[in-house]
């Protein structure tokens, strides 16, 4: 090469290096945001809708040591998201020091595990209670002081009008918040921040001290009784306005505040979407509205009956999360159905660990949630059983692994559709009968325990089932990616289609039924076409989840 044309390649060279390097140092991925539109959501991240396949670690998982059986896990499990844990008694052991070499740790190994972070704050409040508080918090009640009961004695849980309290735990959060924009501004490798974690009193309706007393004889804040529906008086005090609803309305009211004003002060320096997690009470199975508490659940937490209070007190809360340790399929449907709404998008912080929880996923993800995460998806030897699995190794990943597996290569597109409203989901039931499923221009019956040959009603001297269905774990999750085209995925179920709507009375058939998988591009990659055998009895999804691209259409009599 002569001296020119080095030249030559030189002055080609270094303006298209110059631009590139000042590109990428311009180019910080998108602050994650929560957009909403028609009533749907999506969690943007890095400008487009992501789907956690989470997994929550246990609790005493937040350190260095702790963290290669969490990756592990995550791995085995094939999810892309770690809710984690930071600690106030961690981060600030004493006050106005911080220690953020865990949190340092946690996201340098979750990039090298391409692993994204869901903080899970643990302040003032885990689990209702005061374990995590620093040592000189918990023990100081004078200046920061516990609920008090009738009688004026101390309670376990810390006063949400503890000025000093929040004050402090804001601070930590703030410290928390910068610190995690300092480490991640240019990376957005966390994604989420949940703010404390399990609020509310049990056994308590409310604090009875001085200050609690002086606010609950006061007038309801006109944004709580815009949102939450008055019954008894349209203003006045909370026991006017609330009746036998006050107590646990005022005390929700009272935490959300508490919660709004640190969340917004965390907001300020790094504006990540929060969320609150919900210890739940139980469901409303018959449509009845919630009735007052009685003692039954943590009073305050954000219930799905007292969203609004939480709508109208926090407004830099985005969304409350049921964390569900119920296994019964009626009340998992409950729930969901209690926290999907329009003004708050569904997401499962924690679920139990159980196989028996995986089918949920189908449905959690057909309406649409944002994310879902079982609880100890972690090998530290310890299980939550009775709430999760009794396994703590590879047995307990394995269920959920086969789910997020088939979600992983899809999950962006996922999100997609569902923020367009195409998605739908079921989870077989307990009673094991089959469920209906309504979408544009199509119904699919779903039914469980099946032959992959034959209908049971002509082979009822058959009583056996296939071996894998003694317990309920089919599954089916479907996107409407076309007026008659859809992409099903799922496991131990199968699927008929029948025309409604504008296909309602016409003769139909399937056109295809590719059997394949999305690569990591999100290229539909076909493997076989299923006819015959594999479709005159339904769509029969076997035991190992499934992706169909199915197609559809409709002849003239
Ligand atoms: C719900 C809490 O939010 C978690 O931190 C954990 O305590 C589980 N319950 C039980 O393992």
């Amino acid at each position: 090469m002569t001296l020119n044309q080095i030249a030559r390649r030189l002055r080609l060279a270094v303006p298209l290096y110059l631009a590139l390097t000042a590109g990428s140092a311009l180019a910080a991925p998108e602050l994650p945001k929560l957009v909403t539109k028609d009533g749907r959501h999506a969690l943007m991240v890095d400008g487009k809708p992501f789907l956690m396949l989470a997994g929550q670690a246990h609790n005493s998982s937040n350190y260095p040591a702790a963290l290669p059986k969490v990756w592990q896990a995550l791995k085995d499990a094939k999810a892309n998201t770690l809710e984690m844990p930071i600690a106030w008694e961690q981060i600030e052991p004493q006050e106005g020091k911080f220690d953020f070499s865990f949190l340092d740790t946690l996201v340098k190994e979750a990039r090298e595990n391409d692993i994204r972070l869901v903080i899970v704050w643990f302040g003032t409040w885990k689990n209702t209670g005061p374990g995590y508080l620093p040592e000189w918090v918990k023990f100081d009640n004078g200046r920061f002081p516990r609920m008090k009961d009738k009688d004026g004695k101390n309670v376990y849980s810390h006063s949400p009008f503890g000025e000093q309290t929040l004050a402090a735990d804001r601070n930590a959060f703030v410290k928390m918040m910068e610190r995690i924009r300092q480490i991640d501004v240019n990376h957005r490798t966390v994604i989420l921040v949940q703010v404390e974690n399990e609020v509310g009193t049990y056994g308590f309706a409310r604090d009875y001290g001085a200050r609690a007393q002086a606010a609950f004889n006061a007038p309801v804040p006109s944004a709580v009784t815009a949102r939450q529906k008055p019954k008894k008086a349209s203003s006045g005090t909370w026991t006017q306005v609330y009746g036998d609803y006050a107590e646990q309305y005022f005390h929700s009211w009272a935490i959300a505040s508490y919660i709004e004003s640190i969340a917004k002060a965390g907001r300020a320096v790094y504006d990540l979407p929060m969320f609150v997690n919900n210890a739940l009470r139980e469901p409303s199975l018959d449509g009845k509205p919630a009735e007052p508490w009685k003692g039954n659940f943590a009073s305050g937490g954000p219930t799905y009956d007292v969203l609004d209070i939480y709508k109208a007190a926090a407004p830099h809360i985005d969304f409350a999360a049921p964390d569900i340790y119920m296994p019964e399929s009626n009340k998992v449907t409950a729930i969901l159905k209690s926290f999907k709404r329009a003004d708050n998008p569904l997401m499962i912080p924690e679920m139990g660990n159980a196989a028996g929880y995986a089918r949920y996923v189908y449905q959690a993800f057909g309406m649409g949630a944002l994310g879902v995460a079982p609880f100890g998806l972690d090998y530290a030897e310890y299980s939550n059983y009775p709430l999760g699995s009794r396994f703590t190794d590879k047995r307990m990943v394995e269920p959920f692994a086969k789910v997020f597996g088939v979600f992983a290569p899809i999950g962006r597109q996922w999100a997609q559709w569902a923020f367009e409203g195409r998605t739908y989901g079921v989870a077989e039931g307990d009673d094991r009968a089959a469920q209906t499923v309504d979408m544009q221009g199509w119904k699919a019956t779903v039914s469980f325990r099946e032959f992959q040959f034959g209908e049971r009603q002509y082979l009822k001297d058959k009583n056996e089932y296939q071996s894998g269905t003694e317990q309920p774990s089919g599954g089916v999750a479907f996107a409407q990616i076309g007026a008659n085209e859809f992409v099903i995925v799922g496991q131990q179920a199968r699927i008929k289609l029948s025309g409604i709507g504008a296909n309602d009375g016409k003769p139909s058939m399937l056109a295809r039924v590719e059997e394949g998988r999305f690569d990591a591009s999100g290229k539909w990659i076909m493997e076989r076409n299923w006819n015959g055998d594999q479709t005159d009895y339904g769509l029969n999804l076997p035991a190992t989840p499934t992706v169909l691209k199915v197609k559809l259409g409709t002849y003239k009599d």
